[in-house]
């Protein structure tokens, strides 16, 4: 038997990383731990400096994800409860940081634990990584900050235009925001106008959301104080106007759902939020020497993706979780204010397409499979294919009356249709999902490897 006094006398992070390692603060899961684990044995010490996501210090230096969210995490209003100020320091380096906030996206990846993933795939900078159902695009944003190159598909024009414009507040000029921010109320009023046919004010009938193109579909007239051709809208208006979209459309989203604060109050102080959380990234990023890698973020169905074979080396989603959120039902507000026909987009909608529940289980069975047999294609040989599933057993037992401990759960179903288009399992972490109790308990993360 060892002495205790000699075992004690180290700390446990000590006792498996070396004293050169210092653990990122507030690590309290095991899966987090497991992924610092693997990090530490997958990168050497100057990728651990520059994209590790569970270490602070490696040797008498900080790391990058460090100082990346490192400083005040959020500049809440005076009146906020010590509960949400607490939430937000306790996340500060898990989700609190970057343009990840913007806009809380229900499903949408821990972005920390993105970039652990990433690095136990074998991903470098210069690689290229997709994430076939990006949701709000949190694969993008990551990769890019680790100058990884990504493409990111979503069915849904709300994640386009969401994941877009997360993406260019990384790099866009703030000045105009910030103006914009000085005259809060008027920019609210547009925007409310704009989305409700009131006379004299254009409504947003049925159409596609194309970037730039069609979201800039009127001309932002709160930037010059008079109506100016859409013809002459830049690059950096576009931007902005992206950006007081994405604002309103979450303070709309919350004023549906709750009314303990004014539309307009909870527009002012998002809005104020926005633009602290992207002057803190892009204060890092001036100062930072690596490039950031470049996003593509398209309209696309992950059941058919404009890929070549065997092109990528790395593909990291999370598909929707059979029936447990309705994607359109959430986003239905903020999809019908960007004019996108809600019936005609449940046609592609993976988990939602079908009438009854047990033809529904059916269809995303098989639309499953048509995504992982894209995913094996696209893949080159020995890369990892790392999906994220929660279980839903209780949902699928009711679907298929037996009982939850004897279906398949999702992540068995995933394993299966991997291992039939030659994606072999190869590790699985676990991952305790707190406030889904009702409908789940736990998400697994499949490291599936292109035999
Ligand atoms: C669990 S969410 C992804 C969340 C994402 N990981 C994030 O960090 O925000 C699943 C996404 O799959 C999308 N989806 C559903 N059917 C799809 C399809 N056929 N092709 C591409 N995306 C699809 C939904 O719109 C939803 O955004």
């Amino acid at each position: 038997m060892k002495n205790p006094v000699d075992v004690l006398s180290s700390s446990f992070a000590e006792h498996v990383f070396s004293a050169q390692r210092e653990l990122i603060p507030d690590i309290d899961d095991f899966y987090e731990l497991e992924l610092a684990f693997y990090e530490n044995q997958i990168l050497d010490e100057e990728g651990l400096i520059q994209n590790g996501a569970y270490f602070a210090r490696v040797g008498n230096s900080l790391t990058r994800h460090f100082q990346m969210c490192a400083g005040e995490s959020l500049r809440l209003p005076e009146h906020s409860s010590s509960r949400l100020k607490s939430f937000f320091e306790k996340n500060i380096f898990r989700t609190g940081y970057a343009t990840h906030g913007l806009f809380p996206y229900r499903g949408k990846f821990h972005p920390q634990m993105i970039k652990g993933i990433m690095n136990v795939m074998g991903l470098k900078p210069g690689d290229t990584v997709i994430d076939p159902m990006m949701g709000s695009g949190t694969v993008a944003v990551e990769s890019a900050l680790m100058g990884i190159h990504s493409w990111g598909f979503d069915v849904s024009p709300f994640c386009r235009f969401m994941a877009q414009t997360k993406l260019d507040a990384l790099t866009m000029s703030l000045d105009r925001v910030r103006k914009a921010a000085t005259n809060a109320d008027d920019v609210f009023e547009y925007f409310r106008k704009r989305g409700c046919p009131v006379s004299g004010c254009k409504s947003a009938g049925p159409r596609y959301l194309n970037y730039a193109n069609e979201v800039m579909e009127e001309p932002a007239e709160y930037l010059t104080g008079n109506l100016c051709p859409l013809s002459g809208c830049d690059r950096e208006t576009a931007q902005t106007y992206s950006f007081l979209l994405l604002a309103y459309l979450d303070a709309a989203g919350y004023a549906e759902r709750s009314t303990r604060k004014s539309p307009i109050d909870q527009f002012r102080s998002i809005l104020d939020r926005y633009i602290f959380v992207a002057d803190k990234i892009q204060t890092f990023l001036r100062q930072d020497h690596m490039a950031l890698g470049q996003a593509h973020v398209s309209r696309g169905d992950a059941r058919a993706m404009p890929i070549g074979d065997a092109s990528v080396d790395g593909i990291l989603f999370s598909p929707p979780y059979s029936f447990a959120i309705d994607y359109l039902d959430n986003d239905a507000f903020h999809l019908k204010y960007l004019g996108v026909d809600i019936e005609k987009l449940q046609d592609s909608m993976v988990g939602l397409r079908g009438r009854s529940l047990p033809e529904k289980f059916a269809l995303y069975q098989n639309d499953m499979k048509r995504v992982i047999s894209e995913c094996s294609r696209i893949l080159k040989r020995g890369k990892f294919c790392t999906i994220i599933v929660g279980t839903n057993s209780n949902q699928i037992g009711k679907i298929l009356k037996q009982s939850p401990d004897e279906v398949e759960g999702l992540d068995e179903m995933l394993v299966r249709m991997g291992r039939e288009k030659d994606l072999s399992l190869v590790r699985t972490m676990h991952r305790n999902i707190i406030g889904m109790s009702n409908t789940m308990r736990r998400e697994q993360i499949l490291l599936l490897q292109k035999t």
